[in-house]
């Protein structure tokens, strides 16, 4: 159905004949928002990933959008608005940002908006929402939106939010990923969770959490380890460790309990049907990779990091920090931009040489410390079901 869509030429006229213009979406008479809306998501990755914006100023078209009562279309609406600075939108989005019975996608599409115009006064606005009396999905949804205005608010803010949304399964990840998503997040953060003193149990649900982002900030993991009271980093690599671990696992540990124990694994690998793309796909590494070597990832991931996964942390002109692994194309190779696979999503983005203030590489995304809280038996477990996936003794 989207095979009209923008993203096939993606050209700047193109956003605004096509994307922008509501006939197109009109069938038989009649406006099909949800069918807009799903345009309006391909030029927000456009955006994203191409800094692809319109010519023309495109705030007349987006306060239409803005005004309709479509949630979908509105918060795309709202989300180009910023992404294009489109700065005539502003009345609107302050008015979405003020309006509680708008659901909560719409409104913090709008407070990310907000930010991103720098209308004011969008710092004392958000830093308020942040705060109680307000739902939790909204406080959370400021927050995220502060971090783009005033880090260390935002932090303050975050400390105080975290364990609240922990204990009520609000999961963090997107809180989180806000912060590292800025120059000096994961350090503003930490700061104030460590003045904040977690309970432990708060402590390893975000660090968990943390763990699902694929972005394991040292200054963070150190703080959540330290206030989960899991600080062990374990043994030593020795060759005659692993091997000694190894045969441990295939005569005392059980594939069928180690099952059981890949929860944090799956936060980054995908495994049969579950999982996700940060890490390799671990359905058959047990045919791919020694037992020695398996073993060997899961206690020391920085020893040997596998091609293609060395994680790139770049920081544009904006102050917002990209994280990802670098790719090559064609395309990138002739004009010196960069290319980067995204964490947690298998798509690429383009950074703009010019836009790059600074690059550094980091070792694995994979964290140290990950088999910290288990038993020896569930470690014997755990391996002897991750070295045997995909033979024919796995448990299916
Ligand atoms: C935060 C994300 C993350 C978590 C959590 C994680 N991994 Fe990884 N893992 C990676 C990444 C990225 C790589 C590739 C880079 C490298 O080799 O270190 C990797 C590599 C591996 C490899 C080597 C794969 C290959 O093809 O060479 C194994 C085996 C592995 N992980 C097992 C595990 C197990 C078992 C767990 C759970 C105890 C786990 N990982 C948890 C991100 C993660």
């Amino acid at each position: 159905m989207l095979s009209r869509a923008p993203s096939s030429s993606g050209g700047p006229r193109d956003v605004s004949d096509y994307g922008l213009n509501p006939e197109i979406f009109t069938r038989l008479g009649q406006y099909d928002a949800a069918f807009h809306a799903k345009a309006l998501a391909e030029l927000v990755k456009l955006a994203q990933e191409r800094e692809i914006r319109p010519e023309d100023d495109p705030s007349p078209a987006l306060n239409r959008m803005i005004d309709l009562p479509h949630p979908g279309l509105r918060s795309n609406a709202l989300t180009l608005a910023g992404l294009w600075q489109a700065t005539a939108t502003g009345p609107q989005v302050l008015a979405v940002v003020k309006d509680e019975t708008q659901p909560i996608e719409v409104r913090s599409a709008a407070f990310r908006a907000l930010a991103e115009l720098k209308l004011e006064p969008a710092g004392p606005l958000l830093a308020s929402l942040a705060a109680g009396p307000h739902a939790l999905p909204v406080r959370a949804a400021a927050i995220e939106a502060l971090c783009a205005l005033d880090i260390e608010a935002a932090a303050r803010h975050a400390a105080e939010l975290l364990p609240q949304a922990v204990a009520t399964g609000l999961n963090p990840a997107s809180i989180l990923e806000a912060f590292l998503d800025r120059r000096g997040g994961g350090k503003a953060l930490a700061t104030a969770l460590h003045a904040s003193k977690m309970s432990p149990e708060s402590a390893s649900a975000v660090l968990q959490s943390l763990y699902e982002t694929g972005r394991s900030d040292r200054d963070l993991v150190e703080v959540l380890r330290q206030s989960s009271g899991v600080t062990d980093d374990g043994p030593p690599y020795t060759e005659s460790y692993v091997k000694q671990l190894v045969g441990d696992a295939m005569t005392q540990g059980n594939a069928q309990r180690g099952a059981t124990l890949v929860e944090a694994c799956i936060a980054c690998h995908r495994i049969g049907k579950l999982g996700a793309v940060i890490g390799p796909d671990l359905t058959s590494i047990g045919t791919t990779l020694s037992p020695e070597r398996i073993a060997e990832e899961v206690l020391w991931p920085g020893r040997q990091v596998k091609e293609g996964y060395t994680m790139l942390q770049v920081t544009t002109q904006d102050g917002v920090v990209h994280h990802g692994y670098e790719r090559w194309t064609r395309q990138s190779e002739a004009s010196g931009d960069l290319v980067m696979r995204q964490l947690t999503a298998e798509s690429l983005i383009t950074l703009r040489r010019d836009q790059i203030v600074s690059r550094q590489t980091l070792v694995s995304p994979m964290p140290v410390g990950l088999t910290a809280g288990m038993t020896q038996q569930q470690l014997l477990d755990m391996i002897r079901y991750v070295i045997t996936l995909g033979t024919n003794t796995s448990t299916p």
